[in-house]
């Protein structure tokens, strides 16, 4: 009898202990599905006003004429070796080559064109509605140099046809943005167009050494002359095809913030190099010697940068944009990847850690630490008195220049080592993104009307643009252009076999022809509900 009741109250126990224990899980479980099915961040706003006055489309004869300037604009070399040296005589043609092939932009009444520091252009386009607040786009001339013995398919300046590609340098870093706009506004200007809202165009000619001449000026005279920006758009992100693991079609990612930037010089003095040695000794053990006494100095800042590189800078997933990335594309995932972007409260440790174990994915996750030069010995036979090392890091969107330095002094900790922040700078504020951001939504609208297969969704820029100037005149800057990058072609920007297709150069100027004519929508639309 006894023992009938004990198992009897066994089993309740068992039973409430199973409930227990299940009964979460299972709650967990529906949870996690029932957000697989029904999770969409990506809000798409409603009956837009029409302002397409003019529909994207091209003729043959537009398309041979646009297609014959772009390939003008990249024969140009306009390298910036670095910041004091400038190929000024293809700058020059360059400005010369603008005036020729898009006679309207220069002469309309409509546009005001202006040189800053001899080889920067800015164009301000008045729009018939002066109380709408302008917006601006800005590309760059100058491009990064490159020589054909790397192992070109086609020599990089000289724009040639392979396959249905342009071959060059500049096809996707910057040129296709510097024509495209222009030819967009050309072709807008030839139908006679006239915006509502004003705009400017900043065609910088020194964004990859710094911008200072070219995009801080004007941001300079654009201040000065009190002007305020509605949104910025750059160069930046582009349309990702087969490159995202499990996401079902192409997504384009606009940028709304840029990592920052520190390099820091590390340096370990020695007692003065004296190698002499007590006469008795052979010159076998003054060399031996010597080369030990040497091989502390640099073991030291070796042992250092090994260091810093094994301790990385903390996984910061989540705490910047890169999150918001994934969470708005996460409806345009397969199973399972779907699972996990739509329930990053639960899994955004596991998908943090996948990201970290590549180099390209790694950089979103963290600050990023790079051993870029390294230093000591003067001759031979001579005790190195120094050994230096520069290290660069790219700072994730949630930490600051300072914050860096002092986790790299506390991984160091050690008096000996001299750490001195050569030069460097915040990442840049993150712009919004939500149905209420008039650049966000106007550059996402356009995306789709050129686009409609993608997906649009905010991501983060890695390297910086010249739009990290403008910071000043506007809140919301963007950094994005329609160039299809598929797996592979993210390592032809500034390197070998840069080029573009012919017809995604032809869609960027369809894209910026709808963009400047989407940009004279008065308000937003409200979201869907
Ligand atoms: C917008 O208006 C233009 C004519 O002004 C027309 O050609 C175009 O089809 C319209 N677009 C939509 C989406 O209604
Ligand atoms: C600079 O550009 C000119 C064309 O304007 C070109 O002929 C010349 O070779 C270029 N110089 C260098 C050093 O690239
Ligand atoms: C612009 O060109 C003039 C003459 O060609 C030169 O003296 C001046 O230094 C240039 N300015 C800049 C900012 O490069
Ligand atoms: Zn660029």
């Amino acid at each position: 009898m006894k023992i009938r009741i004990a198992k009897k109250k066994f089993f309740k126990i068992f039973a409430i202990l199973l409930t227990i224990l299940i009964l979460p899980v299972l709650i967990l479980f529906l949870v996690v599905i029932g957000r697989t099915f029904t999770f969409n961040l990506n809000t798409e706003l409603e009956q837009w006003e029409n302002t397409t006055t003019f529909n994207p489309h091209l003729n043959q004869e537009q398309k041979e004429r646009l297609l014959a300037n772009f390939k003008d604009a990249i024969q140009l070399p306009t390298v910036s070796f670095s910041e004091t040296q400038q190929n000024i005589s293809a700058l020059y043609e360059f400005d010369l080559l603008l005036r020729r092939v898009f006679p309207k932009v220069f002469s309309s009444n409509l546009v005001q064109h202006e040189t800053i520091s001899n080889y920067t252009h800015l164009f301000s386009v008045w729009g018939s509605e002066p109380d709408l607040e302008p917006y601006m786009l800005l590309a760059h001339i100058d491009v990064v140099p490159a020589d054909e013995a790397d192992g070109w398919d086609a020599p990089p300046f000289s724009a040639q046809e392979l396959n249905g590609f342009i071959y060059g340098r500049g096809t996707i870093d910057n040129k296709q943005s510097v024509m495209g706009i222009l030819q967009a506004l050309e072709y807008l200007l030839e139908r006679g167009y006239t915006p509502r809202r004003s705009f400017y165009i900043g065609l910088g000619h020194d964004e990859e050494v710094t911008g200072m001449q070219g995009a801080v000026n004007i941001v300079k005279l654009l201040k000065s002359r009190g002007v305020k920006l509605l949104y910025v758009l750059d160069e930046g992100l582009t349309i990702m095809d087969g490159m995202i693991d499990g996401l079902d079609g192409p997504a384009a990612l606009i940028g709304v913030s840029e990592k920052g930037q520190a390099t820091v010089k590390l340096s370990v003095n020695a007692a003065p190099g004296h190698s002499s040695m007590p006469p008795r000794e052979t010159s076998i053990g003054i060399l031996a010697s010597a080369v030990r006494r040497q091989e502390t100095l640099i073991f030291k800042i070796k042992m250092i940068i090994l260091k810093l590189e094994k301790k990385r800078m903390p996984n910061l997933f989540g705490r910047g944009p890169e999150r918001a990335t994934f969470e708005h594309l996460a409806h345009k995932f397969g199973l399972p990847h779907r699972m996990v972007m739509a329930n990053l409260w639960l899994f955004s440790s596991l998908l943090s850690g996948i990201l970290e174990g590549q180099p390209d994915t790694n950089a979103f996750v963290r600050t990023t630490t790079a051993v870029t030069m390294f230093n000591s010995g003067v001759k031979i036979n001579v005790l190195p008195p120094y050994a230096e090392a520069f290290v660069n890091f790219r700072i994730h969107s949630s930490q600051t220049v300072q914050e860096v330095l002092k986790l790299i002094e506390s991984t160091i900790s050690d008096k000996r080592v001299a750490v001195e922040l050569m030069k460097g700078f915040d990442p840049l504020p993150v712009s919004s993104y939500d149905e209420h951001t008039f650049g966000y939504q106007i550059i996402k609208k356009t995306a789709k009307d050129i686009f409609p297969q993608v997906t649009v969704t905010p991501g983060i820029c890695i390297g910086n643009t010249d739009s990290r100037h403008y910071t000043e005149l506007s809140l919301n800057i963007y950094r994005f252009a329609p160039s299809w990058y598929k797996p592979g072609d993210s390592a032809r920007f500034h390197g070998v076999n840069e080029r573009i297709g012919i017809q995604n150069y032809e869609e960027i100027v369809l894209f910026y022809f709808q963009l400047i004519q989407n940009g004279d929508t008065r308000n937003l639309p409200l979201p869907h509900s």
